[in-house]
């Protein structure tokens, strides 16, 4: 396959995985999808973004009860908490630091099927609940706010991509 067929066979095949083997994920592993979160877009390369990457047992246990969809840290065996940091956003489009962290999210999501690990989207800002739970656990500063948390694992077993495909959603030229 050559180079562009790689890239969108990883993002055609990306596919939410919740269900994992007991083996660790390595750091090495954790840093490259670090590094591919950091090189995601940014509103005027403001890179607002934090990251708290954790494998350890109290806080894979934690999570599992961060609220009633995040079950599938009773196996993940790591997970990174995508955060925005206020301060390195600026007041006229200070909102756009969700789309960064948006787009930081899903550059994880395509590390970790590239990386042939699995991994899901936990959504976590705005909602306020949620929110509040790990600026409590992680005792985060006033500045920082935590917008995703990714679980991450080996996958148990082979999933598909869901099909999306859909020519009605396409508008050409005009709506
Ligand atoms: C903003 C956002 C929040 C999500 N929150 C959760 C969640 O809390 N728990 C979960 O199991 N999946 C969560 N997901 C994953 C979606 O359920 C999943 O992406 C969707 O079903 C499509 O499946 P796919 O990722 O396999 O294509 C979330 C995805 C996004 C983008």
């Amino acid at each position: 396959m050559d180079k562009t067929a790689i890239v969108l066979d990883n993002i055609i095949n990306r596919k939410s995985v919740r269900e994992f083997t007991q083996e660790k994920v390595s750091h090495t592993d954790l840093e490259l999808i670090v590094k591919a979160a950091m090189s995601a877009p940014s509103a005027l390369n403001l890179q607002p973004w934090e990251f708290i990457v954790f494998d350890d047992e109290k806080t894979l246990e934690y999570m599992v009860d961060l609220h009633e969809y995040s079950k599938m840290f009773k196996t993940a065996q790591a997970g990174i908490v995508v955060c925005g940091n206020m301060d390195r956003t600026v007041e006229t489009y200070r909102q756009l630091w969700v789309q960064d962290c948006s787009a930081s999210t899903q550059n994880i999501l395509l590390a970790i099927e590239a990386l042939k690990l699995g991994g899901v989207w936990l959504g976590i800002y705005p909602i306020e609940e949620r929110c509040q739970k790990l600026i409590e656990y992680f005792n985060l500063p006033d500045n920082i706010v935590p917008f995703s948390v990714v679980a991450i694992g080996h996958t148990l077993k082979e999933e598909e991509p869901k099909n999306k495909w859909d020519e009605k959603k396409i508008h050409w030229n005009k709506w």
